[in-house]
């Protein structure tokens, strides 16, 4: 992901010193001087890529009212009114709380900072006038249809995302994180394999995404007939080392594909690390449990 991230922001810079460079020699309302047209499925891509989604999206909780998973959920906002002023970045919520202006609440608020090359895609694509796009409405089309559990539907918007071709833009791996869930409600083992595929390789490594390529695997319930032990280690593997804190919910998936590779020294040691973790408590804590009694330790 990052790479797409850099050749695209690149793309922008590219675009911009383009403007510049023709500015001189073509009159001014010359349309090639403009800087590229941002698509919204890449700020979606930014957000997602910089763990926003983990705290605002509606399956998630929406904190703050917010839901950050359509450009619909951003120009409508949460407690404090819109995120999002098209045509206008500096006065918009979601620029103020990125740059941490003043009377705003910083975000991300475990510290740190979005990298500017990612601002600048949020920021550009408002004062683009926060267009709406074919992924755009997939994308509302998708919640919806998840919300309703119409897992067909919500299936048919992933496949038209990820059709979708934006220059420079992974609308594959837009298309592959929100339709892992979708598959596994379908029980639709095929397209289950194929889209964890592609999802594997997103990176920055996202905890949750990952533990849900692994879980989909390992999940003592499932009804698949295969079970790729070595897509799913890999994947909880990853998704252990993306959480900054342990998770006993995430080591618990590992302890299962440790398991079903045959390793049940390494499960059982795995599964009492996760009843140590800080939420190992009521329904998380009963699984390990569950899960310790069937690696019978
Ligand atoms: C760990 C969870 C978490 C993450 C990650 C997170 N936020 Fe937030 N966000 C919150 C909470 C909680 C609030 C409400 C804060 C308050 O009301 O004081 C909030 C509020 C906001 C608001 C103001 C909403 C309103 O109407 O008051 C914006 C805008 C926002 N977040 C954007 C972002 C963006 C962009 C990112 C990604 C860089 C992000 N957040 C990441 C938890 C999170």
């Amino acid at each position: 992901m990052q790479i797409s991230i850099v050749r695209t922001s690149l793309a922008i810079v590219g675009a911009l010193s383009l403007a510049v460079a023709t500015r001189a020699i073509v009159p001014a309302n010359a349309q090639s001087g403009k800087a590229k047209a941002i698509d919204y499925a890449q700020v979606n891509l930014v957000l997602r890529n910089n763990y926003c989604n983990d705290c605002h999206v509606m399956s998630a909780g929406a904190m703050g009212g917010l839901h950050l998973g359509t450009r619909e959920g951003m120009l409508k906002g949460g407690h404090s009114g819109p995120a999002a002023v098209p045509g206008n970045a500096d006065a918009s919520l979601i620029i103020k709380a990125l740059t941490g202006a003043e009377g705003v609440r910083k975000m991300p608020p475990q510290g740190g900072s979005m990298k500017p090359e990612d601002i600048e895609v949020i920021r550009e694509w408002i004062n683009q006038g926060a267009k709406p796009s074919v992924c755009s409405q997939a994308l509302s089309d998708f919640y919806t249809a998840a919300f309703a559990q119409k897992w067909d539907d919500a299936w048919a918007a992933c496949q038209k995302i990820a059709s979708q071709k934006i220059d420079g833009v992974r609308t594959d791996f837009l298309a592959a994180r929100l339709s892992l869930s979708v598959l596994l409600h379908r029980n639709d083992e095929e397209n289950f394999y194929k889209e964890a595929a592609i999802a594997v390789k997103i990176r920055p490594v996202n905890a949750g995404l990952f533990d849900t390529i692994a879980s989909g695997i390992v999940n003592p319930e499932s009804k698949f007939k295969h079970r790729d032990t070595k897509l799913a280690l890999q994947a909880a593997e990853l998704a252990v080392k993306d959480s900054d804190r342990k998770s006993g919910a995430i080591l618990n998936t590992l302890a299962w594909a440790y398991y079903w590779r045959g390793d049940r020294a390494k499960a059982i040691q795995t599964a009492n690390e996760a009843l140590k973790c800080h939420d190992a408590v009521g329904g998380t804590k009963d699984e390990i449990n569950a899960s310790l009694k069937k690696f019978g330790g």
